[in-house]
């Protein structure tokens, strides 16, 4: 069983996403890593080490090769994850820039915007080109800006399928992850509607989002799951034990808010320093800690800036040494 009440669990789904207060850290620029000036950063061409845990790319499902630093596309839509982006042509601009850097893994939702975020990656980049893995979820409704509900009802899943299929225009949605686990129903009845659409070939492969461990075995008895979108970054590892999971069952592990959301990661000297002697920016390290503490984690930072996703997807280049790595592993809270 989880430690957390399911309403503490609740609480913690999407929380904090309407704040926009300033990133309070240091920020360098990343435009000094774009060596070589390739608008491809990430690939297999990438120049990151071969370790164990800085493998470039991840098979989600075994069969879908990404690289393993993704995009959150949540923040491209309007203030409170509500209706269209201020800047609409900046936000497609953001999802073509990702998709040039070498990004082939987008994480999204139904619940985003709601619908905008999933109708402006099909405008920016269908038809989409191939290997772009545009993972979306449902069972998290919008009643209003702010407002996060939970249906894990059966119907509304299959209706909720259909619609994601439609505003992406796809035939078949490559992950589709169950955004919550609903208390009101029981998740053997959510995942099995889950199943019937992946039966009938409109889903490809089934994820899961802010869940335990326990709950990952009783979903993985409806249907195989390939990957877990939990909240983990530096400074919050509630998540560790379902990392631990993920790591021992070779599943993929999305951490959202990887570089804690609006509210940004303290910055702190382990942080700074390692920033500072490559001349990289906070972001950029703790994207590289993550990176590195595992072979399954897929991070998919979100920004609704080009400057800062360029910043952001440059740090699969970066490699800490063992030293730093483990003074920044220290600083969780
Ligand atoms: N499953 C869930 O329940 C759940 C919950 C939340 C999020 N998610 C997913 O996870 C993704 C990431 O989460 P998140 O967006 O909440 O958190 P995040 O990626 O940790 O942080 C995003 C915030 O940081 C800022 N930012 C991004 N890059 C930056 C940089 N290089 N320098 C300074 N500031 C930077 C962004 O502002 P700017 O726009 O100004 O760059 C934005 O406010 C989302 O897009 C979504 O796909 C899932």
């Amino acid at each position: 069983m989880s430690d957390e009440s399911p309403n503490a669990k609740q609480k913690r789904v999407d929380s904090g996403i309407t704040r926009r207060t300033f990133l309070g850290m240091s920020l360098g620029t990343g435009a000094t890593l774009f060596a070589g000036g390739s608008a491809t950063i990430l690939g297999a061409d990438s120049s990151t080490a071969t370790s164990p845990v800085t493998n470039p790319t991840w098979q989600l499902g075994g069969d879908l090769p990404v690289n393993r630093l993704g995009f959150g596309a949540m923040r491209i839509t309007g203030e409170g994850i509500w209706g269209w982006p201020p800047d609409r042509e900046n936000a497609l601009k953001v999802l073509r820039r990702a998709v040039e850097l070498g990004v082939n893994l987008i994480d999204t939702a139904d619940a985003y915007g709601p619908e905008t975020s999933e109708l402006l990656i099909a405008e920016a980049l269908h038809p989409y080109p191939k290997g772009l893995v545009i993972a979306t979820k449902g069972g998290l409704t919008r009643p209003g800006p702010g407002s996060w509900v939970p249906n894990g009802r059966p119907e509304h899943l299959k209706q909720a399928v259909d619609g994601s299929l439609k505003r992406l225009r796809l035939d078949r949605i490559d992950l589709y992850q169950l955004h919550t686990v609903d208390r009101k129903v029981p998740m053997e009845a959510s995942l099995g509607a889950l199943k019937e659409m992946q039966d009938v070939g409109k889903i490809r492969h089934v994820g899961l989002s802010n869940v335990d461990p326990e709950e990952i075995e009783r979903a993985r008895k409806v249907l195989p799951i390939v990957s877990v979108q939990n909240q983990y970054n530096i400074e919050n590892r509630k998540s560790e034990n379902v990392l631990v999971y993920c790591e021992k069952k070779s599943l993929g592990f999305m951490p959202w808010f990887p570089i804690g959301g609006g509210r940004g990661l303290k910055p702190d000297n382990a942080l700074e320093r390692a920033a500072k002697a490559r001349g990289a920016s906070v972001v950029q390290v703790a994207l590289a800690w993550l990176l590195e503490r595992s072979p399954v984690m897929l991070p998919i930072p979100g920004t609704s800036s080009i400057a800062h996703l360029e910043e952001n997807v440059a740090a699969a280049a970066i490699k800490l040494n063992p030293a730093e790595w483990k003074a920044i592993d220290a600083l969780a809270s």
